[in-house]
């Protein structure tokens, strides 16, 4: 076979979105746990994920599965997620104005993770098994390239920041 092989195993775009979405899980329920100045470096890891995770998805992904739509249903998705990414962008200038010793942490913490959990499990159960429905193998690998292409772009190429 005539794989390539470039690092990265090549991934359909709802695996590597689905991919992205556990890494933030993890990394939410870490930030929910942690003490002192652990928050604050998680914090920062989870601030970088969410920015590349959103911008691959409103510039490749989201625009690919509006255009892929065929429902009204399916228009109303693409609009719920991303007022969704809205509200995630507007509840992180928050948590990092807030002191990491204060007892309001935890708490904020705890509401940006039931968000973003909200959000990626509404992609996980609505929007991804219609993009499934909607595009078939061929059209989800390519994407899948172009999300893997843009992510490596936006990170520098590496896979992760310290
Ligand atoms: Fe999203
Ligand atoms: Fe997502």
């Amino acid at each position: 076979m005539a794989t390539q092989k470039t690092g990265s195993r090549a991934q359909d775009a709802i695996a590597l979105l689905k991919q992205d979405h556990k890494t933030m899980r993890e990394l939410l329920a870490k930030l929910e746990e942690a003490e002192g100045r652990e928050r604050e470096t998680t914090l920062k890891t989870i601030e970088h994920e969410l920015k590349v995770h959103t911008k691959i998805e409103e510039d490749i992904f989201y625009p690919a599965f509006r255009e892929a739509a065929e429902k009204e249903d399916d228009n109303k998705l693409y609009f719920e997620a991303l007022e969704e990414h809205h509200v995630v962008d507007m509840v992180l200038p928050e948590i990092k104005d807030t002191d990491i010793d204060a007892d309001e942490f935890p708490a904020k913490a705890k509401v940006l993770k039931d968000l973003v959990e909200h959000h990626a499990e509404e992609e996980e159960t609505e929007m991804f098994p219609r993009a499934k429905k909607l595009m078939d193998r061929a059209q989800l690998m390519e994407l899948g390239q172009q999300l893997a292409d843009a992510k490596a772009s936006l990170t520098g190429g590496a896979k992760t920041r310290r």
